[in-house]
């Protein structure tokens, strides 16, 4: 069963470009041995990742990654089966999502304010999805 699951996050302490590369980097390797595809997203210390690919290795990544100390505050915001991968050509995309793009996506933009308790969130897999795609769409 092919599923998709996306949390929203916060970095422990201020990651640096080389930060995030070694966490891209770690990602497409392993994501691209077990077939997982996504998106991840990080502005102002806050992640906003897509997973998708089969629920059993989903759920082992999702536990191995929900207790990763370079980040905490790990919220599971939906997990849905799909019929087919809509982030097939990444084994882990990455966008800075600047302002104005957030601003299109208006109950998902609250996600990157660090001040913000997610879990006041109301979040649709719709609306998120949207906002993804978006992203998906935009040169790397
Ligand atoms: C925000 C964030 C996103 C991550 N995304 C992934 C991911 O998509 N796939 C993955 O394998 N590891 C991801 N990681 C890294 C894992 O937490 C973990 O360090 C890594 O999978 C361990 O791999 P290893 O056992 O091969 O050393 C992520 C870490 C963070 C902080």
């Amino acid at each position: 069963m092919l599923i998709q699951l996306l949390y929203s996050s916060k970095a422990t302490s201020a990651l640096s470009p080389a930060d995030l590369t070694a966490i891209l980097d770690k990602s497409v390797a392993n994501n691209q041995a077990s077939q997982i595809t996504g998106l991840l997203l990080y502005r102002d210390g806050c992640f906003l990742q897509l997973l998708e690919g089969e629920a059993g290795v989903v759920d082992a990544a999702f536990r191995r990654i929900s207790r990763d100390p370079r980040h905490h505050q790990v919220e599971s915001l939906f997990y849905n089966e799909c019929k087919q991968r809509e982030f097939a050509q990444w084994y882990m995309g990455f966008h800075v999502p600047q302002p104005a793009a957030l601003a299109k996506f208006p109950q998902f933009a609250p996600v990157f304010d660090p001040e913000f308790d997610v879990s006041q969130l109301v979040v649709t897999p719709q609306d998120g999805l949207a906002m993804l795609k978006v992203f998906a769409e935009l040169p790397g």
